[in-house]
């Protein structure tokens, strides 16, 4: 057992992602969210500066004693684990392996998507470990960009009757719906707060992974199997910002489906 609360980040609403699972899965659980929107878009940064914000986000949540993070951020999750697991003494779960592991699993037609930032697509982390997983040879991964969506999630466009959100998705996903998977790995933790738009475009076919969703679980399971647990009655929730908390409020309970009120707050530079 072990009563430190749990930290989340992103760089600033997608991790909510995984928040949302956290929260069902884990209701004993502490759990502390930061979303960076001061520094947000992350994809579009280089591989130093995204380091630099993930050191520095994760210095922010191991400065309030948390046991375990969870890096809901798939561009930091693809440019800087080994950086942070070197540098704090902490469980760190990534939204990489879980997710490849389900979609490696959920397959098959063997034809597997993923959508990320441009800085997650450059990395090609999410391909690696697609194919590293996938034993049998028999995966085509196509890998895309689709930075303008995390803008259109900032700005509050997800809805599926939302003209721009509807937009910015037939934009980027096009070349995804050519391709035809069976499997889409949503590997920016954005893009689910689109999710009924991307179903909208996409159709029925393949089936979306929600990186962040993958990743609560695996952490969910790996405290368990450590005897990390917390127990003693519900737990509480901190949700901090580096932006604007009265927005990050607003567009964090549409998604979270319950009020919350953000403080503000900016780590220093890691
Ligand atoms: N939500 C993040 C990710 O999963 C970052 C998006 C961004 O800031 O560009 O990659």
């Amino acid at each position: 057992m072990d009563n430190r609360p749990i930290g989340v980040f992103d760089s600033g609403l997608g991790g909510l992602t995984a928040m949302r699972t956290l929260e069902r899965l884990l209701p004993e659980e502490n759990l502390i969210y930061f979303g960076d929107s001061r520094n947000a878009p992350y994809g579009t940064r280089t591989v130093e500066e995204i380091r630099a914000l993930g050191l520095a986000n994760a210095g922010f949540l191991a400065g309030q004693g948390v046991k375990a993070i969870l890096v809901a951020c798939g561009t930091v999750s693809s440019n800087a684990m080994e950086l942070l697991r070197a540098r704090f003494p902490l469980l760190f779960v990534s939204v990489l392996e879980a997710p490849c592991a389900e979609a490696v699993q959920s397959t098959r037609t063997g034809r597997v998507a993923v959508a990320a930032t441009e800085a997650t697509i450059k990395a090609g982390a999410f391909d690696r470990c697609l194919r590293e997983l996938d034993a049998s040879g028999r995966l085509t991964v196509f890998s895309k960009a689709c930075q303008s969506l995390v803008r259109a999630v900032e700005a509050g466009h997800t809805r599926p009757e939302d003209p721009e959100a509807a937009r910015a998705v037939a934009a980027e996903l096009a070349p995804i719906r050519d391709f035809a998977p069976d499997t889409l790995l949503l590997a920016c933790t954005h893009f689910p707060l689109m999710e009924d738009a991307i179903r909208a475009y996409l159709g029925d076919g393949p089936r979306l992974i929600s990186v962040g969703d993958a990743a609560a679980a695996a952490l969910s399971a790996q405290l368990r199997t450590l005897g990390l647990e917390r127990r003693g009655g519900p737990g509480w929730r901190r949700y901090c910002t580096s932006g604007e908390p009265e927005t990050f409020s607003r567009l964090a309970a549409g998604f979270l489906g319950h009020t919350i009120t953000a403080e503000r707050q900016v780590p220093q530079d890691g």
